[in-house]
């Protein structure tokens, strides 16, 4: 099997645990040979808020918490970047969290910066993209635009962790969630949760 080539991009909504959670994940998954990082230029602020972890510099190593081995970090103002491009090979997107502004962006097209571009290079080239959407409540421009992105070929997959695992912390929780993001894209993770009824 070819290793996989993922793009991950972390948004300025709430949840930025769960974004650490998932760039770790496919740091330690031997299946994934590439990971390109894009962090919005507002994500910056909820990391900051919500990690402890202030401005760009090294932020890679600080959501890791070690050196990466096969992630490499693109700034958003970056369009020229390998993953703008149809042409370079790619397994596909998740954007954890996904803000209300980001999927805006990516639900009509506006390609405006390297996230919104390799998202819509992602849908042009029928290649899986996951939007993890984070907010509440939802008006109707929201709704709308997750609409569009799914009819575009999108799949939204809200941020809404899961209880019957019965998670100690918000970062089991976390990870709980990644485990289902990472298996709907082809991914399965050893110890994740699987409900099992009573037999
Ligand atoms: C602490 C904090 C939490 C936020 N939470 C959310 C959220 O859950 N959902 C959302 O859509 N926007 C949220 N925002 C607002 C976005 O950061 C803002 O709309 C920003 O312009 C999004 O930009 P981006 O999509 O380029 O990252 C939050 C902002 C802050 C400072």
């Amino acid at each position: 099997m070819t290793a996989m080539n993922l793009t991950v991009a972390l948004t300025g909504a709430s949840g930025a645990v769960f974004g650490r959670e998932l760039l770790r994940a496919l740091e330690a998954d031997e299946r994934v040979g590439r990971v390109h990082f894009v962090a919005s230029e507002n994500s910056l602020r909820v990391l900051a808020e919500e990690l402890g972890l202030k401005g760009r510099n090294d932020l890679l190593e600080k959501l890791l918490a070690a050196a990466p081995k096969k992630t490499v970090q693109h700034t958003d103002a970056d369009i020229g970047a390998a993953i703008a491009s149809g042409s370079y090979p790619s397994n596909g997107m998740i954007v954890l969290p996904c803000s209300m502004g980001t999927l805006a962006a990516i639900a009509n097209g506006l390609a405006n910066g390297l996230i919104a571009r390799a998202a819509d290079v992602t849908l042009k080239e029928r290649r899986p993209l996951l939007l993890c959407v984070r907010e509440t409540p939802f008006n109707r421009i929201h709704l709308r635009n997750m609409t569009l992105a799914t009819e575009a070929g999108a799949v939204i997959f809200p941020v809404i962790p899961a209880f019957y695992n019965k998670p100690t912390d918000s970062e089991q929780m976390a990870r709980q969630f990644v485990c289902r993001v990472l298996a709907h894209i082809g991914l399965p993770q050893p110890g994740a949760y699987v409900w099992k009824a009573d037999e």
